[in-house]
């Protein structure tokens, strides 16, 4: 896992700068990486105050980094303030937007580096509770999409599609059971892709046949994973395995075709592949959203769900939507 850092037989995970909260004193020592060392900055115990963490923002700080067991239980603290800190009226909105995000982002994180069930059973209520808040404020979705960063790393991958199909599902008005089902799989979709070899997920190259039918199983993978972890509802695990299928036959691993696929598939297929197209690839510069719409538009257009496909750029944006569809 990239994310992890390892210096003096430690290890190191890096914490957004957005979630940490004034507290005093702050119980973990905090490292900064400097070059490829890791350095103690501060040593648990004292106070950390909001003028210190502005200061650090200001000089360019965006992460710190904590130890393995602080980090653990600093997140766990984290997820207990949530609510506070969501329903906190003097909170400026974008600060709650970034901490939900950099929340999501770090518990999907824990979870490819240490998958094991109880990890997975654990995010499920925390990702429930976050998605509650994406459906009591629409707009906090939309400002969290403004704000995502596009990254080589299947973490932020995970964590964008998460918010993107939650927040297009709460915009079509799904019941919130439904939205919830469609959050828990779009989070959860990928995590298949840890028992793949990284050099197949890596390779900066095309794949050649054999490492093209390894990489092919991983939505089955991901269903296998969540299954072992009670994660058993029929809808969420289709959702999971048919995250590749292609409205005309071409995708994988079953090749279905048009409505044997299931409509939350084709939603969070949509969002899988503008997230993707959007993402940083070693082998290519990211596409803006509006090159990936049309490029969705221009070359994927009988592999997406048409009709959904031009909900998903009326979501994203009115001047997305006049310049890609409004034209004849
Ligand atoms: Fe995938
Ligand atoms: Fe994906």
């Amino acid at each position: 896992m990239e994310a992890l850092k390892r210096s003096e037989g430690k290890r190191f995970f890096p914490l957004s700068i957005d979630l940490l909260i004034p507290r005093s004193p702050f119980e973990a020592d905090i490292y900064f990486k400097i070059g490829d060392e890791m350095v103690l900055f501060r040593k648990r115990g004292l106070p950390l105050s909001r003028r210190r963490i502005n200061i650090w923002r200001e000089m360019g700080v965006k992460r710190i980094y904590l130890d393995t067991d602080d980090y653990r239980a600093y997140l766990e603290y984290l997820r207990g303030r949530l609510s506070t800190v969501m329903g906190d009226e003097h909170r400026p909105s974008e600060e709650k937007a970034r901490f939900l995000y950099s929340l999501v982002g770090s518990f999907v994180e824990e979870m490819l580096v240490n998958p094991e069930d109880e990890t997975i059973e654990k995010g499920q209520a925390f990702v429930k509770e976050a998605i509650s808040y994406l459906q009591k404020g629409p707009r906090l979705g939309k400002k969290i999409i403004k704000m995502m960063s596009h990254d080589f790393a299947t973490y932020i991958h995970l964590n964008n599609v998460f918010f993107l199909a939650t927040t297009f599902s709460i915009h079509q008005k799904l019941p919130p059971k439904e939205v919830e089902k469609i959050g828990l799989a779009s989070i959860f979709h990928d995590i298949g892709k840890e028992r793949i070899d990284p050099k197949i997920l890596q390779k900066p190259s095309r794949l050649d046949p054999g490492e093209w039918k390894e990489m092919k199983k991983h939505p089955l993978y991901s269903g296998e994973s969540l299954k072992r972890a009670h994660l058993t509802d029929e809808e969420i695990l289709r959702i999971v395995e048919e995250h590749h299928e292609a409205a005309d036959g071409s995708g994988y691993p079953k090749g279905l075709k048009e409505e044997e696929i299931h409509p939350y598939s084709r939603l969070v297929q949509i969002c899988d592949i503008f997230e993707a197209l959007c993402g940083v690839r070693p082998y290519r510069r990211p596409f803006t959203p509006y090159e990936a719409l049309k490029l969705m538009k221009t070359e994927m257009r009988r592999k997406v769900d048409w009709d959904l496909y031009k909900e998903f750029v009326r979501f994203l944006g009115p001047d997305y939507y006049s310049k890609l569809l409004k034209r004849r």
